[in-house]
């Protein structure tokens, strides 16, 4: 997923290009709707608390919760078997790598990946050329899928300056002609024969001579504003080779990929032509468009059955709720609070704490217990629909 980076600019496709209209913001300031994210997170999740703190600037925090609170639900989608590769750049990298190890766990920290996009640029005086994005990536667990991945040039590998001249397309060698008197090369026809029990034909491939395996730098090209067949014109449009590559090493073929920030459908082509499943979500209405006719151009007329929803996404995993103020809850919650208020701090018996939705039903906020807190009857007709910021407020001044 490649979120906003808080670049702290605002980006348009070009007037006349195919994604004219396409825009998005990453200019930041804090709501009070981030405040009350900022006040669910502070009750419910202190580690993460603790690092949106880290943050120096209101915009940098304004930044941080939107993100926190979408990769929490990242996390609680992803699979057992899944991997997440965030994409940032060096402007909000250190403190988004708080934010995952906040909400994924540090043990499941995979790797940071770096991709380095050699391009042109002018002569900048005081610093080095930037030229480098990273990917960090998680798993829920231990068991995530990891394929290796190698160069496509193989010259520099030790097997192939060793065999070269038994090569055939500088790759493959054949039963034909093997270099039998060389030990190391025997080790790879013992563990042939034992795979296929039996000697191999003049024909069979025995051996390939792949490039090295990928290590956490990437080189690979931006999209090249002249390749008329990938440039779309969507600002921020990344490469397909990039996404591919993510793909095929954390996925197989009939797995479910999964883009919250899709733009004009880099990942969604990807994915599609790994033969793996897809689903994107984008705030931009000309990015659906977008998204409807790459695909369509990129994948065929199958594309005609592809789903395209405008309606908020509901949670289905949660089954029916309990109404908010059922005793379960407050039970609950009254263990969570230690028996204490959320706004005074005092410490009252259960049935003088009544259940609060920390942000507003009106504003979207669920009956999930993660959305509930208890507060004294006295605080609770303070701070009514508000956020728990005008109740701290009203408390301090009383
Ligand atoms: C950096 S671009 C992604 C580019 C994409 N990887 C590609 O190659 O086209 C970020 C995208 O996030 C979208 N976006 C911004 N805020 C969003 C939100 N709250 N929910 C979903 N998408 C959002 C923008 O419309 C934009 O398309
Ligand atoms: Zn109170």
């Amino acid at each position: 997923m490649t979120p906003p980076f808080n670049s702290n600019a605002n980006y348009a496709a070009p007037i006349g290009s195919e994604a004219a209209g396409a825009e998005f913001k990453d200019t930041w300031t804090l709501s009070d709707l981030d405040t009350e994210w900022i006040n669910l997170i502070a009750s419910k999740h202190p580690a993460l608390y603790r690092v949106l703190l880290a943050a120096i600037t209101d915009n940098d925090k304004s930044y941080l919760v939107y993100m926190a609170v979408r990769l929490m639900e990242m996390h609680r989608v992803l699979k057992s078997t899944g991997t997440i590769y965030l994409h940032c750049d060096p402007t909000m990298s250190h403190y988004l790598k708080l934010v995952m190890d906040a909400v994924f766990g540090r043990d499941n920290f995979v790797n940071e990946v770096i991709w380095h996009y050699k391009s042109f640029h002018g002569q900048t005086r005081r610093y080095f050329a930037k030229k480098h994005d990273t990917f960090l990536m998680y798993s829920k667990s231990d068991t995530w899928t990891f394929n290796r991945l190698y160069e496509d040039d193989n010259t520099q590998t030790v097997d192939f300056k060793r065999w070269r001249k038994y090569l055939v397309d500088g790759r493959y060698i054949l039963g034909r002609n093997m270099p039998v008197q060389d030990s190391r090369f025997v080790r790879y026809l013992k563990a042939w024969r034992k795979k296929y029990g039996r000697e191999p034909g003049n024909d069979d491939v025995v051996y390939e001579v792949k490039g090295q395996s990928l290590d956490t730098v990437w080189d690979l090209k931006p999209v090249d504003p002249k390749d008329k067949k990938e440039k779309v014109g969507y600002p921020t449009q990344k490469p397909l080779a990039l996404y591919q590559r993510i793909i095929a090493a954390s996925s197989n073929k009939g797995d479910i990929v999964f883009d919250p920030f899709c733009g004009c459908a880099t990942t969604l082509v990807a994915a599609d032509r790994l033969d793996r499943q897809w689903a994107g979500i984008d705030v931009s209405s000309t990015a659906a468009t977008l998204i409807l006719r790459r695909l369509r151009h990129d994948r065929g007329p199958l594309y005609d059955d592809v789903i395209h929803l405008t309606d908020i996404p509901q949670r289905n995993d949660l089954g029916k709720l309990p109404p908010a103020n059922s005793p379960a809850n407050k039970k609950l919650l009254y263990g969570e609070q230690a028996g204490n208020c959320e706004g005074c701090g005092q410490h009252f018996q259960v049935q003088n704490l009544e259940v609060d939705h920390i942000i507003a039903k009106s504003k979207g906020g669920t009956d999930h217990i993660e959305n509930l807190q208890l507060l004294c009857g006295s605080c609770n007709r303070i701070k009514g629909n508000r956020g728990m910021e005008y109740l701290q407020v009203k408390l301090q001044l009383t």
